[in-house]
C-alpha cells in the first residue's frame, strides 16, 4: 500500500482503531517505515483512548504547512502511540481540529508521504459539505469503514460517490466485525470492492494502545485481520493500475490533484 485515507459515514464504526491497526500492522510487519495522521475534523481520540497525555502536533504541523510543504513539519509534530508507530495526534476540540485541518487544505498527504511510504490516516466522519473535506486529497485509496448493520450499511450508500469524486481515486469497504450481515454481503450491497474485514477484538484493542506494534500483539485477531485488510487494499489499489500491489509514484496518472513537491 501507500496512502490510504479512511473515513466512516456515521456513528463511531472503529474508524481510529482500524487505522491504528492498519499502521502498527505496517510498521510492525516490517512493510517499511508508517506513519498514522488523526486528520478527524471532529477531534483527535488516540489521547483519549490512550489516557495519556500526548502532544497534539498536528496544530503546529498545520501552522507550518500554511507556509510551506515541508517533511519537517510532520516529522516534528508525531508521538509514538501506539507505541512504535509515529502518529500526527490532533486537539480533542472539534472547533480547532477542524480549523486546523482545513488551514493545510490539500497539503497534507504531500507532506505526509514525503516522510513515510506507508501513510494511514484516520480522516474521522466524513460531512458531504464539510470544511475539511480537502484533507483526503493525494491519497491513493479511501477506504470506507462501516459497520455490517442496515444502518452502518444505509449511512455508507450515500457517501460512495462524494468520496471518489472527491479523491478520484478508488474507494473501498472496511467492515468492522462480521455480524449480523456477512463483510461480502455489505460490500456488494454498497457496490464498492471489500478491502477486508477487521475483526472485532476487545482485548486486541487494549493492547494495541498498550504495546504497539509488539510481537505478541501481532499475533492477536485484531492485528491478523488488520494484516489481511492491508493486503486487500494494497490490492484494490493495484487493481485500478492494472496490476498487483503498486507502489505510489507508478499509480494511474488519471487521477485527482496530486501532492506538489515537497522540501
Ligand atoms: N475492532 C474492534 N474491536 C473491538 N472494539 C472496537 C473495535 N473497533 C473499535 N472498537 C471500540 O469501539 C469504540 C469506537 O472506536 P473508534 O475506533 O474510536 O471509532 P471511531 O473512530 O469510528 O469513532 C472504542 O471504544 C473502541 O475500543
Ligand atoms: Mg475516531
Amino acid at each position: 500500500m501507500a496512502a490510504v485515507a479512511l473515513v466512516s459515514a456515521k456513528g463511531s464504526p472503529g474508524v481510529t482503531t482500524a487505522t491504528a491497526a492498519l499502521a502498527a500492522v505496517a510498521a510492525g510487519v516490517g512493510v517499511g517505515p508508517a506513519l498514522m495522521a488523526e486528520l478527524d475534523p471532529s477531534g483527535g481520540s488516540v489521547q483519549v483512548l490512550t489516557g495519556t497525555m500526548a502532544v497534539p502536533g498536528l496544530v503546529d504541523a498545520a501552522g507550518r504547512l500554511r507556509r510551506e510543504t515541508t517533511r519537517s513539519a510532520i516529522e516534528e509534530n508525531t508521538t509514538m502511540l501506539p507505541p512504535g508507530v509515529p502518529t500526527l495526534l490532533a486537539p480533542a476540540s472539534s472547533s480547532i481540529a477542524e480549523s486546523v485541518i482545513e488551514s493545510a487544505g490539500t497539503r497534507w498527504l504531500a507532506a505526509l508521504r514525503a516522510v513515510a511510504p506507508e501513510v494511514f490516516v484516520d480522516a474521522g466522519r466524513w460531512e458531504a459539505h464539510g470544511r475539511a473535506s480537502s484533507r483526503i486529497v493525494g491519497a491513493d485509496l479511501v477506504a470506507l469503514v462501516c459497520r455490517p448493520t442496515v444502518a452502518g450499511v444505509e449511512h455508507a450508500r450515500h457517501l460512495a460517490p462524494h468520496l471518489a469524486d472527491l479523491a478520484r481515486r478508488p474507494v473501498a469497504v472496511v467492515v468492522v466485525g462480521d455480524r449480523p450481515y456477512a463483510p461480502a454481503e455489505v460490500a456488494s450491497h454498497l457496490d464498492l470492492p471489500l478491502a477486508g474485514t477487521v475483526a472485532w477484538d476487545p482485548r486486541g484493542v487494549t493492547n494495541l494502545w498498550a504495546e504497539g506494534a509488539s510481537k505478541r500483539w501481532l499475533r492477536s485477531m485484531l492485528a491478523r485481520s488488520a494484516a489481511s485488510t492491508l493486503a486487500g487494499l494494497a490490492q484494490v489499489a493495484g487493481s485500478v493500475t492494472g496490476g498487483g500491489p503498486t507502489p505510489s509514484h507508478t499509480f494511474g496518472p488519471s487521477g485527482g490533484p496530486r501532492p506538489e513537491a515537497v522540501r
